[in-house]
């Protein structure tokens, strides 16, 4: 077996994979996180039981194991997410954004999870609406561009540590509790929810038939650079319903990326509106 253990990308073989990552996925990892990627990238020379390098980027660049960049996608990517994250902002969709669609006569809403991770998200959306607006009928359609949290996603498998907010009575109602302190997502409660995995970077020519009313991006762009956030954004607003909400993790903003949306100012939160 190749030994890699010990072994370091030169700063012209980090840049190399450096653009191969971000023109493939739009994620930009800086200089600085040259170890995180660098472990990960030995990690799969080693498991594939490469020479060098250089042997793996042919591979990667020249598609001879088509499957690979799948593989190097489910490394590199921080999948980190939980349910009912960002409480503040899930209450601005409690106090205005669902309850504005209720008194406008809607009766439908059509929801994105745009780097849904492991599925932690869409549930807990899908959760909220089922409480709390049982009026409004909902499709919710979850992406990542990792295939292996699409698979956990739709098996809707989770820790205790990843259900710890969801308030009692809803763990009961909505989780079977199995052995060794994992919560199922009830099938049940699934029927309106999809994933699919996919590149956000591709979503712009993505065949969906009608547009979004939410888009929830939450923590995905931060390791995206100016251009492809600005792709990414212009795509969202392509397919978004006019006067769709966009939401993005409570660090992020569209300063600099996009006019296109109006920035909505609530006591707990910043969410976005289509102009
Ligand atoms: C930190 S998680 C955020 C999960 C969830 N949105 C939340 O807020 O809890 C970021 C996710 O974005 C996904 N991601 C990164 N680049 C992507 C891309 N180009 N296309 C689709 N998903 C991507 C990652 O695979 C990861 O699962």
């Amino acid at each position: 077996m190749t030994d890699t253990s010990n072994k370091q990308l030169s700063n012209v073989e980090f840049k190399e994979l450096q653009d191969f990552i971000y023109q493939k996925s739009g994620m930009f990892f800086p200089l600085s996180r040259k170890n995180y990627i660098e472990q990960k990238v030995l990690k799969r020379i080693a498991t594939l039981k490469y020479e060098n390098f250089r042997e793996y980027m042919n591979i990667l660049k020249n598609e001879l194991i088509r499957t690979e960049i799948i593989n190097l996608f489910n490394e590199i990517t921080v999948n980190e997410t939980f349910f009912f994250r960002d409480i503040p902002q899930l209450e601005v969709l409690e106090k205005h954004v669902f309850p504005e669609a209720v008194s406008s006569g809607r009766k439908f809403l059509n929801i994105l999870s745009a780097g849904c991770s492991s599925g932690e998200e869409a549930y807990t959306i899908s959760i909220i609406l089922k409480e709390k607006f049982p009026q409004l009928s909902y499709n919710i359609t979850g992406i990542d561009i990792s295939d292996l949290v699409i698979a956990k996603a739709i098996r809707g498998e989770y820790t205790e540590y990843a259900v710890r907010f969801v308030p009692k009575p809803y763990l009961k109602k909505y989780f079977t509790s199995i052995d060794g302190g994992v919560y199922k997502f009830q099938d049940q409660f699934k029927n309106n929810i999809r994933f699919q995995k996919m590149n956000l970077m591709e979503f712009d020519t993505a065949p969906f038939g009608s547009t979004f009313d939410l888009i929830f991006c939450r923590y995905v762009l931060i390791y995206f650079d100016k251009d492809s956030k600005q792709k990414v954004i212009n795509s969202f607003y392509s397919k978004i319903a006019s006067n769709g909400y966009l939401i993005l993790g409570n660090s992020e903003s569209l300063f600099s990326i996009s006019s296109d949306f109006k920035m909505l100012h609530f006591p707990s939160a910043i969410i976005y509106n289509r102009r």
